[in-house]
């Protein structure tokens, strides 16, 4: 895969847009999860989110234009993330991938980055 980026190999904004959009299905119905989410601005969420990937995978660099620096613990600081919460969003995602099929070594590469991100959020602990 040379000089290709993931953001190509998966298939563009295209690819960026469906997996959010099939991601966001899965959080409003999630019991847990929606209730932390903007209820009137999914599609924003869903903009703020797509643009972020993209940005991370290789792909335009609108997020950064708008958004700033990601600095996402922090602009999570707000939200309860237990582990719990964070087997959700990963459950979410994975339910997400596996709508879209990418090609089985893009799907492993990006799987483990959401599972180590997903991880890096959390910023609550039930047993303390
Ligand atoms: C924003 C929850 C993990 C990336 C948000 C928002 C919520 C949320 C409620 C606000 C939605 C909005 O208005 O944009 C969670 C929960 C997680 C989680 C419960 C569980 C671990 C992640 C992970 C990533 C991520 C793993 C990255 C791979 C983002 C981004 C935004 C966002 C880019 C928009 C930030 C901005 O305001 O620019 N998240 N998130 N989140 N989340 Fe998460």
């Amino acid at each position: 895969m040379t000089n290709q980026s993931m953001h190509e190999a998966l298939g563009g904004e295209a690819f960026f847009r469906a997996l959010v959009h099939e991601f966001y299905e899965r959080v409003w119905a999630d019991d847990v999860l929606r209730p932390m989410y903007p209820a009137h601005d999914r599609a924003g969420a869903e903009d703020r989110l797509r643009m972020f990937l993209e940005q991370y995978w290789g792909g335009p660099t609108t997020y950064g234009e708008q958004r700033g620096h990601p600095r996402l613990r922090m602009r999570h600081a707000a939200y309860e993330i237990d582990p719990d919460a964070r087997d959700r969003w990963i459950a979410c995602m994975r339910g997400a991938l596996d709508a879209l099929e990418p090609a089985p070594l893009l799907r492993a590469e990006i799987e483990d980055y959401f599972e180590r991100a997903a991880t890096s959020m959390l910023n609550r602990n039930p047993l303390i």
